[in-house]
């Protein structure tokens, strides 16, 4: 190689090296990602937690943590007290490192365990569930962005579009309610703030709803669906290759006219 070509060869690579990864966009700030997987799974049933089936090659979890590592600079994944020696995720994927942490009896719990390994100068923390596999990596982008924007938090969602109603028989307007899915993203400080008082809730939104801050509304995924009865399954076999494309089917509204 001619010294031309030395320095022409250096310039390139410290140039490739200099520009930032586009999945690790939209800002220089540090996020993490805490993906839940301590759950058991009572409403799937099986002989194994359900987010460590395997479905098109790969583990419900495997599928969750690649979809995650796009967008993370580091991920702390949430494993049963009890886990296989078979089921434990590697320490990378993707090249994120992967920390593990041991899941508490609830969902919230699980949370707060993750959160204690997130490292303090994460200034984004997203939270995933494992049993949402097909979650892209693009829907990971926007969450984080909306929080890198300015949110206390960001939740997708997308419009209800069944007809709705109450077990007593009662009509609910389905105009009014979005189903809220993950990942949700936060500002750091906020999520450690709102786990702090050790309260349950469904999802870590919801506490901060609860506490006052501002959640954002961000264009959820319609297929992003959670493996949750045995039925799911095949949904999500069908889904989950191809989940890794950056533009996938796109999501609600489904009328002419833009309502949901
Ligand atoms: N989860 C967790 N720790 C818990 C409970 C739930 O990490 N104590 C995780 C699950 O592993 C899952 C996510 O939270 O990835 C969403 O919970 P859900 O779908 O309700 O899973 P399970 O609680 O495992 O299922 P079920 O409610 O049917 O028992
Ligand atoms: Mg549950």
């Amino acid at each position: 190689m001619s010294d031309t070509n030395v320095v022409v060869t250096y310039l390139i690579s410290t140039v490739m090296t200099s520009i930032p990864n586009p999945a690790s966009a939209p800002s220089s700030s540090s996020i993490w990602t805490i993906v839940v997987a301590a759950g058991s799974g009572s409403r799937f049933g099986g002989a194994i937690p359900k987010q460590f089936v395997q479905i098109a090659g790969r583990s419900v979890l495997m599928w969750s943590l690649h979809h995650a590592a796009a967008m993370s600079d580091g991920i702390v994944v949430v494993l049963p007290a009890d886990i296989e020696a078979d089921d434990e995720p590697p320490n990378v994927v993707s090249q994120t490192p992967v920390i593990r942490a041991t899941g508490g009896a609830s969902r919230s719990a699980s949370v707060r365990a993750g959160l204690a390994q997130v490292p303090d100068d994460a200034s984004v923390v997203l939270v995933h569930d494992a049993a949402r596999p097909v979650a892209s990596s693009e829907l990971f982008r926007r969450v984080a962005h909306a929080v890198s924007q300015g949110a206390d938090a960001a939740t997708p969602s997308v419009a209800v579009i069944d007809t709705i109603k109450t077990v007593d028989g009662g009509h609910v307007d389905r105009s009014t309610l979005r189903a809220v899915q993950t990942p949700q993203g936060f500002a750091a400080d906020v999520l450690r703030m709102v786990h702090a008082a050790g309260e349950h809730a469904t999802d870590d939104a919801t506490l901060v709803a609860r506490a006052g801050r501002r959640v954002v509304d961000v264009e959820g995924e319609r297929w992003n669906i959670k493996l949750t009865e045995p039925a799911d399954e095949a949904v999500i076999a069908g889904l989950v290759t191809r989940s890794g494309q950056t533009a996938p089917m796109h999501a609600s509204p489904t009328h002419r006219d833009g309502s949901p």
